[in-house]
């Protein structure tokens, strides 16, 4: 079992990056405060794959949102964590094989995903760096 460290320092509000965890994407993105909002906003009973922000992300780190790339339909690797690109209809990330749109929580709102891109394990090891795995 491998784990992942990424400096998150950089990633300013309304940015992400793109990581590698365990050979697979991993997208690590700062909400502004309106992306939160946008988020807290959702009742629950909207959602496919109902989980709030705070459940889906570490404890006074609401604004950062550690996912896998992954789509959880089949697999492809969503897009909108790179400048440009298309975050869809909801705002978080698009994935353009079938059509899935994720919000800024990165939770399935429409299109065939079942599931919210999956949250790793992970913790904050410093408050700039986080350990996946
Ligand atoms: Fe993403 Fe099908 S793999 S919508």
């Amino acid at each position: 079992e491998s784990t992942t460290e990424v400096d998150v320092s950089a990633i300013e509000p309304g940015q992400a990056i793109k990581a590698v965890f365990r050979k697979q994407p991993l997208f690590v993105r700062r909400l502004t405060p309106k992306e939160i909002e946008e988020a807290n906003a959702v009742p629950l009973s909207a959602l496919r794959d109902p989980e709030t922000l705070a459940e889906r992300t570490k404890d006074g780190h609401l604004d950062m949102l550690v996912t896998m790339g992954v789509c959880t339909h089949l697999g492809c690797v969503p897009l909108g964590a790179a400048e440009g690109e298309n975050k869809g209809e909801f705002g978080g990330y698009f994935c353009p094989c079938h059509g899935s749109s994720y919000d800024t929580a990165a939770r399935i709102r429409k299109g065939p995903a079942p599931t919210n891109l999956v949250v790793p394990d992970y913790v904050f090891s410093s408050d700039t760096t986080i350990t996946v795995g």
